[in-house]
């Protein structure tokens, strides 16, 4: 049975630079609070109307493609990763398809988050191991500074994300000693209204009260009311204690899983490349796992949190910088809203 391998690369950040001390323009912070607590001291924002989420991702699917030495019209199929998708429906995977020119074929648009990449990779392996498809594109993109709430309101959430995306074409290889190993991916729903943006949505307060207020009306109406406006009940909602102490927990565990199943230890990872949810968080695992400083990749300084692009996004630049040589054991880690988590065990 063939592996699956990351034959080609890239990432794509926009141009518009924003430091902690730019962020004191819209809310009542501070550059020391945000590095205090997340790590992060600038991120980049897209371009208002000039870029979205679907055309950051393709400037990442270029460069990717490139590199594995492929056209559009060689990938057979898509797999697209977003919490902030162009439109709430069709998703992104189709408009990267008419973009690029591509043949007639499947895009499936993943609703995971922050291990929604992950959860893509996992999937892109089983078609790969399959013999189905031969050249996946999976992509990660988020244009998270259209859905912020940049007042005082909102500044516990929108301090930490950032914008940009990363991409990977998927292979095929009989090459001993190459690919991808494992995935692992888990969900506990326990928690889904601990990270999460209510609406519009369906929901009608059916599974937990006062989520929104819905204006009266007899038949419709209900997915997006003035009053959910007025309220600011469209906006991102984070407890940010509980995500910490379960992230804080669930990402050693789900490492540990992968190296366990391919009967490796921490200390045989050339690299361990985790969502970049918070450089707090990142520290604790790169402790708890004892991982040198060598051994733990970080970005999220740069590019603050980026959902479903941070770790393409962070692979991309761990191998630009030469921090990867072929065959080295590399494991990728997510752990975001739902709660899901996932990992990824694979040879360079
Ligand atoms: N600037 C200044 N003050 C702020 C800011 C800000 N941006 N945000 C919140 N505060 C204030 C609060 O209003 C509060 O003030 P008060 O004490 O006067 O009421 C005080 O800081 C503490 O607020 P908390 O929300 O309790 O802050 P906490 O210490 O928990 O830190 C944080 C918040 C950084 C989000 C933390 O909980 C955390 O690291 N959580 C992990 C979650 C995370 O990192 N999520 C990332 C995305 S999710 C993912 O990718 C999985």
């Amino acid at each position: 049975m063939p592996r699956s391998i990351i034959a080609g690369i890239g990432k794509y950040v926009p141009g518009n630079v924003f430091t902690n001390d730019d962020m004191k323009q819209f809310m009542d912070t501070s550059d020391e609070w945000i590095q205090e607590r997340t790590g992060v001291k600038e991120r980049r924002f897209a371009n208002r109307t000039g870029e979205t989420t679907a055309t950051m991702g393709i400037e990442a699917a270029k460069i990717a493609m490139e590199r594995a030495g492929v056209t559009p019209q060689d990938i057979d199929f898509i797999i697209f990763a977003t919490l902030s998708p162009d439109y709430y429906f069709p998703g992104c995977g189709v408009l990267v398809q008419r973009a690029m020119k591509m043949k007639e074929i499947g895009a499936l648009d993943v609703r995971n988050q922050c291990s929604g990449f992950l959860y893509g990779l996992s999937v892109g392996d089983q078609f790969i191991r399959s013999g189905m498809y031969k050249n996946i594109l999976i992509i990660g993109s988020e244009k998270h500074s259209f859905i912020m709430d940049f007042t005082t309101r909102g500044r516990n959430i929108s301090v930490i994300f950032g914008d940009g995306a990363g991409a990977v074409v998927l292979q095929p290889t009989e090459e001993e000693g190459r690919g991808m190993l494992s995935t692992h991916l888990h969900s506990d729903g326990n928690d889904a209204e601990i990270l999460a943006v209510y609406n519009p949505g369906t929901h009608a307060n059916y599974w937990q009260k006062g989520l929104a207020d819905y204006d009266d009306a007899e038949i419709g109406e209900m997915y997006q009311s003035h009053t959910m406006i007025d309220k600011g009940q469209n906006y991102p909602v984070m407890h940010g204690q509980d995500v910490f102490k379960k992230a804080i927990t669930k990402f050693p565990e789900v490492i540990m899983e992968a190296l366990e199943k391919n009967s490796f230890t921490p200390a045989d990872l050339r690299l361990l490349v985790p969502h970049q949810a918070n450089l707090r968080i990142s520290q604790y695992v790169q402790q708890k796992l004892k991982l040198r400083d060598d051994q733990v990749f970080n970005n999220i300084q740069k590019y603050g949190n980026t959902t479903a692009a941070s770790v393409p996004l962070a692979l991309c630049e761990a191998w630009e910088e030469g921090r990867l040589k072929e065959g080295d054991l590399v494991c990728l880690a997510a752990f975001g809203s739902g709660f899901t988590w996932a990992s990824a065990l694979l040879k360079w």
